[in-house]
């Protein structure tokens, strides 16, 4: 038996996406006659190998990062390739994990919304899906944390394939809020007028050679 993992990431192997599959693949693999493959969107490959992929597959996991409020690019493009080969996904399961920078669930509500819709006209056997606020930070976890983050992703990567099914309880204890109380949403604005609060997009900025050019407005 094959679960078919796929990292819809344009950061690839540098991913948070990257990550969470990584402990979700080996808790799979750990369950007696099951193996796991994984495909990078972000990779140049034939469409024919992608679909080759997937027809041997029993289980389909997509997880991709939220984008601008939406999906990347490359998740789209496979989208339009699997809707115009249906006939290789047709009745495989499958699950979908959205993960997102902004702790607040809410913000992916509407994608989620789209990929159930999605696997109905694939005609595919929806097995669930998951939104994950706040996994920016995962890639600079402390030991600790990142080992809970390894034990948690495991644990789900073996009920995925066990029980055939993704529930948005399984993330309980990392998933983070729907949405927050107003009063924080008044702190933040406070919090974002202050230099501070700007230091960790100020800093990518800097790296990026193009602090300087931050105000400029080359559209109008
Ligand atoms: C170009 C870009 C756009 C993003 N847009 C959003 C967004 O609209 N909402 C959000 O919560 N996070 C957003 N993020 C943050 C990513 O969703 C978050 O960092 C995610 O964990 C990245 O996962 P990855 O490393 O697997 O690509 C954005 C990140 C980038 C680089």
């Amino acid at each position: 038996m094959q679960l078919l993992a796929i990292n819809g990431s344009p950061r690839g192997k540098k991913s948070n996406s990257r990550i969470i599959l990584k402990s979700i693949t080996s808790g799979a693999e750990s369950v007696e006659n099951w193996r796991t493959d994984t495909i990078y969107l972000n990779q140049v490959s034939s469409y024919e190998e992608r679909i080759a992929s997937i027809t041997i597959a029993d289980v389909i996991l997509l997880i991709f990062p939220l984008y601008t409020d939406s999906m990347p690019g490359i998740v789209m493009k496979f989208i339009e390739v699997l809707q115009n080969n249906r006939e290789c996904i047709a009745q495989k399961k499958i699950g979908f994990i959205i993960q997102s920078g902004f702790p607040e669930r809410h913000h992916s509500v509407f994608i989620q919304k789209y990929f159930i819709k999605l696997a109905q006209k694939l005609d595919c056997c929806y097995i669930g899906s998951a939104i994950l606020g706040g996994i920016e930070g995962i890639q600079n976890s402390s030991k600790e944390e990142f080992e809970e983050y390894d034990i948690l992703f495991t644990e789900i990567g073996r009920m995925i394939v066990s029980e055939g099914k993704i529930e948005e309880e399984m993330f309980d204890s990392i998933k983070g809020p729907y949405k927050f109380p107003r009063w924080v949403a008044f702190l933040f604005k406070y919090i974002m007028k202050l230099k501070k609060g700007q230091s960790f997009w100020d800093n990518q900025l800097k790296t990026n050679n193009a602090y300087e050019q931050r105000f400029e407005r080359p559209y109008e």
